[in-house]
């Protein structure tokens, strides 16, 4: 099926749109049945030494600054195991203090203690050494959005001292080592076009990663760009759907950035082929602080009630919601 993807992107026939969206479904379906996976999302540190001009927790933000122990990060994973998770993951700024050796000892023991589990890393970019240490750790997947695939966007979005290119070596790198790897941008994000947009869709037809995380951007307070409008759920859901068809086997979240922008976001990002959720485990008192963007998901709240929550609004649209570690199918 050859896409028509100026059109899908900014037609406004409710007819087309909907076709769109149940081809996506259909695709999903083919893959991995009428299943959502769940995805326990851990946020180890607000520490970062980077200074992206989009992000809440960007060097110059004035926040509160906090990390977790190996033995906070272990009862995250405890808990949610129990609640039915078998994927964690642990997401993070580019963080100094969490040594390759801390990181692969903490990736270790969650494999020892959970070997039903797989454990997803989002720590930022790492020289490929470390990465293969972390992968021979046994981590499984790796998620490092590449924010855009346009190189001049990118250089728009960073400060200088950040490279495009060495972001794409970063998810070469990790691809090479064996990882399942996960790319992604923020739909809406200042200075995007439809021509970088292309660019990104392009670079998922080719890289193909395993997975492809997408929500619309949400400015931040105290950052560059806090005056910059939100980016649009109805486009996030169009371009979910137009990833998921270019795209079959690719694991795609319905992510907390739509459904804080949108109540029903993630139903609608399900229904438009999504097939990924990712509730929040982290303690209840760090999660506040892990800002990235204004009025986060379930700020205040436990890691059961997220999870139940979530399986909830899963089941409510009639999707199953496995206890599985959802791996990429072939
Ligand atoms: N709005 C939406 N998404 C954001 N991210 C960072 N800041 C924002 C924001 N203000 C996304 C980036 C990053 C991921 C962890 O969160 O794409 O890769």
């Amino acid at each position: 099926m050859k896409l028509d993807v100026d059109y899908l992107l900014t037609t406004s026939d409710p007819v087309a749109t909907e076709e769109l969206f149940a081809e996506a479904r259909r695709v999903r379906d083919e893959v991995y049945g009428r299943r959502v996976f769940m995805r326990g999302l851990i946020e180890i540190t607000n520490h970062c030494k980077n200074n992206c001009l989009y992000c809440g927790i960007r060097r110059d933000a004035r926040v509160q600054r906090y990390r977790l122990t190996q033995e906070q990060i272990l009862a995250c994973c405890q808990e949610g195991h129990r609640l039915g998770f078998r994927t964690f993951v642990l997401q993070g700024g580019e963080d100094g203090w969490y040594t390759d050796d801390m990181l692969c000892g903490i990736v270790e023991e969650i494999k020892r203690r959970f070997p039903d589990c797989a454990v997803t890393l989002s720590m930022g970019e790492r020289g490929r050494d470390s990465f293969r240490r972390l992968r021979e750790a046994g981590a499984d997947r790796y998620l490092l959005r590449h924010e855009t695939a346009d190189s001049e966007h990118y250089g728009r979005l960073h400060p200088a001292e950040m490279s495009f290119d060495h972001r794409m070596q970063c998810l070469q790198d990790l691809r090479d080592l064996g990882f399942q790897v996960g790319a992604g941008f923020m739909v809406g994000s200042p200075h995007q076009t439809l021509e970088t947009l292309k660019k990104d869709l392009q670079f998922i037809e080719t890289f193909r990663p395993e997975m492809v995380g997408i929500g619309p951007f949400i400015p931040a307070a105290g950052t560059p760009f806090e005056h910059m409008p939100a980016g649009s759920v109805e486009l996030t859901i169009r371009l979910l759907a137009i990833i998921r068809i270019l795209h079959p086997h690719v694991l795609l979240p319905a992510t907390s950035a739509l459904g804080t922008m949108h109540p029903q976001g993630r139903e609608r990002a399900v229904n438009a082929g999504a097939n990924v959720v990712m509730p929040n485990l982290s303690p209840q008192d760090t999660r506040a602080l892990y800002a990235i963007y204004n009025n986060k998901l379930s700020t205040g709240s436990e890691a059961a009630e997220s999870a139940a929550d979530i399986r909830a609004r899963m089941k409510a649209i009639g999707y199953d919601v496995p206890t599985d570690r959802g791996d990429f199918v072939k």
